[in-house]
């Protein structure tokens, strides 16, 4: 049998949605700046005579790479393990009419699969792992830790994996799994903004729930495959987005996770799967050891991983939150600064110190969206577009994996699933999402 028999009509009709909807590239400028910091305020501006670049969509019309990876994959009913960890999609809600007033982690995720039966059963073969059953904000790191290991252990043998957790924390659980699972294969994270069942566990659906649809359509993702290469995906109301960009951008509302600047990557409509855009790391889909990340974690500890965290920048800011943390033994301090990752006075004196002390600093904004620019050497890091809670996840990890080499560090934080091309690195550049080559 050749590998094109292996085409069913719908993964046909998939694969054209992606080759049609990728041609139309996502567009948008970033200025590549690289500029000498740890002053105080905006780590640097982007330096004039830098190139403007288009921040390009992989072009999956020219992809063979994806093309294979998705005709290669096993024809028939695909098999998807759904791990779940708690949150408000397993929630039990005090009445039907309850949306804010319920206990999240409560359901079975094996219980919450059963009830999408038997329709699901025509999607896919679904297996359940419960890894977990409580809120989001209560993983430990140790636990994204052992979650990374249970998601490639379980692509072992099936062809997706959907994880669910409550939405507080899920664009971390995302980025997490983003950074760390080995596979290719699709890997989609989702929940619900309002809790499932009301009164117990197996009492009657919360009025307007959508943790079911919200799982079905995870799973019919997963199942299609679509998302090969493309790292964890997060779904939520239909729509997916990258793992590296989407946040929780409102407390309630039903459509809160966003990707500000770049949108959704593409939507579930029904069983049609449509592709807007593409992470910029299905570029490196042909090959395994550059498509993976230098964060393997089965060769470390979680205890290897150190203590990493995020100071806000604000109003005549002190600067005692940096001491405090450089002086408990932190070493990895984000900062969520203003505008173009400003700090108070105070914050810059105490950083200037903490950074004698080792510790190595990433300069974020706390606007939401946009770019820090600067810090080409020494120990306080540009974060570009990084939200402040997706740099620190990064700086822990290139903390643990650099073994103190800071320019390792700062080249991992700049250029990990980067979706800007380095125009610096010579006339072709670096594409999106790739190492630069060594200097
Ligand atoms: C949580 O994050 O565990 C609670 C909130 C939610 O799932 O939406």
């Amino acid at each position: 049998m050749t590998r094109l028999e292996h085409l069913t009509p719908r993964r046909i009709v998939a694969v054209l949605v992606v080759l049609a909807l990728c041609a139309a590239t996502a567009a948008a400028s970033w200025a590549l700046g690289r500029s000498t910091s740890g002053s105080v305020g905006p780590v640097g501006s982007a330096p004039a005579g830098r190139v403007l670049s288009p921040a390009l969509t992989p072009d999956l019309t020219t992809n063979v790479a994806y093309q294979q990876a998705l005709v290669a994959a096993p024809s028939g009913k695909p098999k998807v393990t759904v791990i779940g960890t708690g949150g408000t999609i397993a929630g039990v809600a005090t009445n039907r009419g309850s949306f804010t007033n319920y206990r999240a982690g409560q359901i079975p995720i094996a219980d919450l699969v059963d009830d999408l039966r038997p329709e699901i059963d025509a999607v896919a073969d679904v297996e359940t792992i419960q890894f977990g059953n409580k809120g989001s904000g209560g993983y430990t790191i140790a636990e994204f830790h052992a979650l990374t290991l249970a998601v490639d252990n379980a692509l072992k043998t099936s062809d997706g994996v959907v994880v669910t957790s409550g939405t507080d924390t899920m664009e971390e659980f995302a980025y997490w799994l983003d950074l760390t699972v080995r596979s290719p294969k699709p890997v989609v994270m989702t929940g619900a903004m309002r809790p499932t069942a009301a009164g117990t566990v197996d009492g009657p659906g919360v009025i307007g729930a959508d943790g079911p649809a919200n799982l079905y359509n995870a799973i019919t993702l997963a199942g299609s495959r679509v998302t090969t290469c493309f790292g964890t995906v997060l779904m939520l109301g239909d729509e997916f987005h990258a793992a590296r960009d989407v946040t929780k951008t409102s407390s309630y509302r039903m459509d809160t996770f966003q990707t500000r600047e770049l949108g959704v990557l593409g939507w579930v409509d029904g069983s049609n799967i449509k592709v807007g855009r593409a992470p910029a790391r299905v570029a490196t889909c042909d090959n395994p050891q550059r498509w993976a990340t230098p964060f393997d974690l089965s060769k470390i500890a979680p205890t290897a991983i150190p203590r990493t965290e995020i100071v806000y920048g604000y109003q005549q800011a002190g600067g005692e939150a940096i001491t405090g943390f450089a002086d408990a033994g932190v070493k990895g301090i984000v900062t969520a600064g203003t505008g173009a990752g400003g700090l108070s006075g105070a914050q810059g004196t105490a950083r200037t110190a903490a950074v004698a002390k080792g510790v190595v600093f990433v300069s974020t904004t706390r606007t939401g969206s946009g770019s820090v620019y600067g810090g080409a050497t020494g120990s306080v890091i540009a974060g570009d577009d990084l939200l402040p809670q997706k740099a620190r996840l990064l700086l822990m990890l290139s903390l643990a994996y650099a073994q103190g080499d800071v320019d390792q560090v700062r080249t991992w934080v700049t250029t990990i699933g980067n979706p800007e091309w380095d125009t610096l690195a010579g006339s072709a550049g670096t594409p999106p999402g790739q190492l630069k080559p060594a200097a």
